[in-house]
């Protein structure tokens, strides 16, 4: 528990382990303005949301995450939340050490640091991971935090809510693209509803690391209450995009899944998180996620003699565990290129 980066009261200095090496510092400039994540209003009209996502990735070649409003979570559920999950990291440290766990296998935990295993550097995030089983998203499982007192109720109704929004967007991206409207619907979506509310405390040196590093989310869909604390980057064009939070509203992003099954015409676009000195920054990711034997490859829907598969079929449990050895040490870009990384199998 004394690993975890909130448990000290303030940090003056940068522990070591932590600087990153020159050529993986956070310098590298990030625009802020004049390209923004398209914001899609879901209250419109089904074809007008439809058209919407389209035409955003058509006018900037940019259909890897969008910001969603008036999106049906009520703006309650959101809310609370976020002020669930600041308490739960303002506990005292007693209340939340029984729940620190290095083994990255344990469903509920908290931890520190890590993402994938790279044995690199040490990133300033610390994380409570929470599992929903689907279909019984609304059940929270034994195991949970029992404080703060409301935290079970308030993170069931979100996730029960959240969770069908992401269905929604998987629905029209299907109609969008000519696909079978169900077609992402059933074992592809119906893994574990995975949460990771990311806690990243003050950061006495944000120049010389980060919150997290650049990397894709291996799932099918994420969906991020972002904190107006900002601090997201996505990269577009060899450059950053910093991401202006939207009060109420979730940043949408693709996962590597969603890359696979369309042959690449949706890109799981690569993102990484800067940190601050002056105030913490909390944020929750729902990952919509496969199951572990759902088998997964380019639909037939995207594939013809100009365009053959260019991902091999995988089950989630098998591109998981590839993704993450072929990675292994070899850069704090986690991802680069999804049908390389595939080629080096
Ligand atoms: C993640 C992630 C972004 C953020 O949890 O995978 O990219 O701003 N989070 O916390
Ligand atoms: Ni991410």
């Amino acid at each position: 528990m004394e690993k975890m980066l909130h448990a000290a009261p303030v940090h003056a200095t940068l522990p070591e382990c932590f600087i990153f090496p020159a050529d993986k510092l956070p310098q590298a400039k990030a625009t802020s303005g004049a390209v923004s994540l398209p914001i899609i209003d879901l209250s419109l009209g089904r074809d007008e949301v439809r058209r919407a996502i389209l035409d955003a990735g058509k006018e900037i070649g940019f259909f890897q995450a969008c910001i969603v409003v008036n999106h049906g979570v009520s703006l309650e559920a959101m809310r609370d939340m976020e002020a669930v999950c600041q308490e739960f990291f303002a506990l005292p440290q007693e209340d939340k050490a029984g729940l620190y766990s290095e083994d990255a296998g344990k469903a509920t935990r908290i931890y520190s640091s890590t993402m994938f295993d790279t044995g690199a550097e040490k990133y300033w995030r610390d994380c409570l991971r929470l599992a929903c089983s689907f279909p019984d998203v609304g059940d929270s499982p034994s195991g949970w935090p029992d404080k703060p007192a409301r935290l079970r109720e308030v993170v069931e109704r979100f996730t029960v809510q959240t969770r069908g929004l992401g269905m929604q967007i998987l629905r029209l991206l299907c109609e969008g693209l000519g696909l079978r409207p169900d077609y992402l619907e059933g074992d592809i979506s119906g893994g574990d509803v995975v949460l990771h509310v990311n806690h990243y405390p003050p950061c006495p040196d944000p120049t010389a690391t980060l919150g997290l590093p650049p990397h894709c989310d291996r799932n099918l869909l994420t969906l991020l209450v972002p904190s107006m604390v900002r601090g997201l980057e996505v990269a577009y064009k060899g450059d950053w995009i910093k991401v202006d939070p939207v009060p109420g509203a979730f940043v949408v992003n693709f996962g590597c899944q969603l890359e696979v099954v369309t042959n690449g015409v949706l890109k799981s676009i690569e993102h990484r998180v800067m940190t601050n000195l002056g105030v913490a920054r909390t944020t929750v990711a729902t990952f919509i996620m496969p199951t572990t034997d759902c088998l997964i490859g380019p639909a037939a829907e995207f594939l013809s003699d100009d365009n053959p598969p260019a991902y091999r079929t995988l089950t989630f449990g098998e591109f998981k565990r590839i993704y993450s050895v072929v990675k292994l040490g070899s850069s704090l870009n986690l991802t680069t290129n999804l049908k390389d990384v595939q080629k080096e199998l």
